[in-house]
């Protein structure tokens, strides 16, 4: 029989910050994909076991093109015609398209050039560190460490002005917050889209040494680097910021754990990829059948839309023995947080690298280092949010 999710859940269960909400772990119990109706009727599907998950991931049949997008599991959008993804924009594209953006940006993020940078994000961590300390004890370690490192890094990259991130950094907040109505996403999405046109615009009066302006002596127009750029930047930090803050509060919740990183540093490689998989901030995505396909005992009529819980399916106990646990040690390797098949994540390795610099130099620099609230008052992100997180994170330590 068919199991159906009656509705999409709108919160996490009180005190779980880090688990997927309950009626999607419900729903796995039952069966690795679930029938779901839309909010405008659509009859849809919800994907939450790790198989399914990866195996339509890497399907061709199922399209990630932002005109195909129709239906939403919270909004109904009524008669509102969704538009294709601007030029550049590539995670809303399927090939040839989606290649032709990609290719070019693929040698600039190996694991190689990635590890180049270790260097320069050990600097920016232990500056941040620094000024926590003149700060402290007692710091919001989101605005104080989460979100700059990131954001530093990715400016960097891209060659963007750190002091420029007044006029993104916000607004992109805004869009994968989950916190602000449809007018004034649209407005922080326009902003976004504003200044990263004058900066294509300033690269080509004056290329300098980074991603961008390598780009210039390629065929992509202004308008498709654009839109590149505004892939990058939003990929680029927000979900990096929100795996350090999440991350730390996770261990903070976890004291075995905590302690068994500190005792051994060499675990931190091992300690990303558990964290990885157990916070699955990059908790959803969506596609949408291009034809008829079977899957699962089911057939997946073309056209419909289907939602991949890769938070859900990195807790899937068919693949994980204790699924619920954060166990560093964990035997069994690999994980969908960072998505599968074509769109997997192009920053993956410098997200690896940033995440396995900032989390052991934290612990090290403070030893003491606890939360300064108790544990329900962490102000979590609304789980209409695209990335899970949490708005800040009180933290203080021994002087
Ligand atoms: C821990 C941090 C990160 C997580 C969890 C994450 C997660 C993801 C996921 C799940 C996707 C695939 C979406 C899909 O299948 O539709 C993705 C795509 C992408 N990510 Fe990341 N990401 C992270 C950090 C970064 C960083 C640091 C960058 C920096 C450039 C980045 C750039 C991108 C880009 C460009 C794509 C689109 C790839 C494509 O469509 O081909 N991400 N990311």
């Amino acid at each position: 029989m068919t199991h159906t999710l009656p509705s999409m859940p709108t919160s996490r269960q009180p005190g779980c910050p880090f688990d997927p909400p309950k009626e999607l772990i419900d729903a796995r119990e039952h069966s690795p994909i679930s029938h779901f109706t839309f909010p405008d009727g659509h009859q849809g599907w919800v994907v939450t076991g790790f198989d399914l998950t990866r195996q339509i991931l890497a399907d061709p049949r199922f399209s990630s093109r932002r005109e195909l997008m129709k239906h939403h599991p919270t909004i109904d959008y009524g008669d509102i015609e969704v538009p294709p993804a601007p030029p550049g924009e590539f995670l809303l594209m399927d090939e040839p398209q989606h290649g032709r953006y990609r290719k070019p940006l693929v040698g600039r993020f190996t694991v190689r050039r990635m590890r180049l940078l270790t260097e320069r994000v050990e600097q920016i961590t232990a500056e941040h560190l620094d000024a926590m300390e003149k700060a402290g004890p007692a710091v919001d370690l989101v605005t104080a460490f989460a979100k700059p490192i990131p954001a530093v890094v990715i400016c960097e990259l891209l060659g963007v002005p750190y002091e420029d991130r007044g006029r993104f950094q916000e607004n992109i907040d805004k869009f994968l917050g989950g916190e602000v109505g449809d007018e004034e996403l649209m407005a922080a999405y326009l902003a976004t889209q504003e200044y990263l046109a004058e900066l294509v615009a300033a690269k080509r009066a004056t290329p300098t040494d980074d991603v961008l302006s390598d780009l210039l002596d390629t065929d992509l127009t202004d308008e498709e680097l654009k839109g590149m750029a505004l892939i990058l930047l939003s990929a680029g930090f927000d979900t990096t910021a929100n795996m350090i803050a999440l991350g730390t509060f996770a261990l903070l919740r976890n004291p075995e754990q905590l302690a068994a990183l500190r005792a051994d540093p060499a675990l931190a490689e091992q300690a990303v990829e558990e964290l990885l998989r157990y916070l699955s901030v990059a908790k959803q995505f969506f596609r949408v059948a291009l034809e008829d396909v079977e899957l699962g005992g089911h057939t997946i009529t073309a056209g419909t839309t289907v939602i991949l819980s890769l938070s859900t399916a990195n807790r899937d106990p068919d693949r994980y023995t204790d699924p619920h646990a954060l166990d560093l040690h964990r035997q069994e390797g690999g994980h969908l947080a960072f998505s599968h098949g074509i769109h997997q994540c192009l920053g993956q390795q410098l997200a690896r690298v940033e995440l396995r610099v900032a989390l052991p130099a934290l612990l090290s620099r403070f030893p003491t280092l606890r939360l300064a609230v108790p544990a329900d008052q962490v102000p979590l992100r609304p789980e209409a949010a695209d990335i899970h997180g949490i708005k800040s994170l009180p933290v203080t330590w021994e002087d």
